[in-house]
């Protein structure tokens, strides 16, 4: 399983790839507006400088089926490791499956977006997307089970051994990260505020602690045996 962060912080990008547990950057357009990238262009190049061939994906920011298209081919040609959010419809439910197959088509990685449900899942990776992603947190928001979403959306492209990656995002809580790696996300991407809670254990530096006030204590030991002899 992969995990990707969701933001457009590159202080944190830095931070957790030299962890080694970055396999890639997701954002979308309030994701950038909330880390003050004005333009989209620049905060791409600031991100991809970092990731290396590691995916970033970026959004396209029209309602417009032929503006997705034309965003989607510039945004691609910016670095060889960009992929294309378009989501699954536009905000009157029009399908944007055929900008997704069109860009795929085009050897466009495509990431479609903003699915909450297991019929979308499938529909999107029938259009030739390379990434699907769940918005697990948007799915709860609706009163339905994530995870069963999740599972059924892995069973379905095992059955038929289908390419596309499952993304879990809208990641709200540890637990949903969770739930989503169990449920067989390929990739959860998750915003960096949760890692620190994730590694941290208050047991685990109680454990640290007494490893090393023995260890402390064994070398002073020993350097009172070797005085005395
Ligand atoms: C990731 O690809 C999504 O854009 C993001 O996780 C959405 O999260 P939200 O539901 O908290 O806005």
């Amino acid at each position: 399983m992969q995990i990707f962060l969701d933001t457009a912080d590159t202080q944190e990008v830095k931070r957790w790839l030299a962890q080694g547990i970055v396999d890639g950057v997701t954002t979308n357009p309030s994701i950038l507006f909330q880390a003050g990238v004005g333009d989209p262009a620049e905060g791409a190049a600031s991100l991809c400088a970092l990731l290396g061939d590691r995916p970033l994906s970026l959004e396209v920011t029209s309602n417009d089926r032929e503006e997705m298209l034309r965003q989607g081919r510039s945004y691609a040609r910016w670095a060889s490791n960009v992929a294309v959010k378009i989501p699954v419809i536009t905000e009157e439910g029009e399908s944007c499956l055929g900008v997704v197959h069109q860009l795929s088509s085009e050897g466009v990685r495509v990431n479609c977006t903003a699915l909450l449900s297991f019929n979308q899942g499938i529909l999107a990776a029938k259009a030739g997307a390379t990434y699907i992603s769940l918005f697990a947190g948007r799915i709860a928001d609706e009163g339905h089970d994530p995870a069963e979403t999740i599972t059924r959306v892995r069973r379905w492209l095992d059955l038929w051994r289908h390419p596309a990656q499952i993304i879990v995002g809208s990641i709200r809580t540890v637990m949903d990260i969770q739930q989503a790696a169990l449920a067989g996300a390929h990739i959860i991407t998750i915003p960096p505020a949760f890692l620190p809670k994730m590694v941290d254990h208050k047991y685990s530096r109680e454990t640290v602690r007494q490893f090393n006030r023995d260890a402390a204590r064994a070398l002073a030991q020993a350097a009172r045996t070797a005085a005395a002899d």
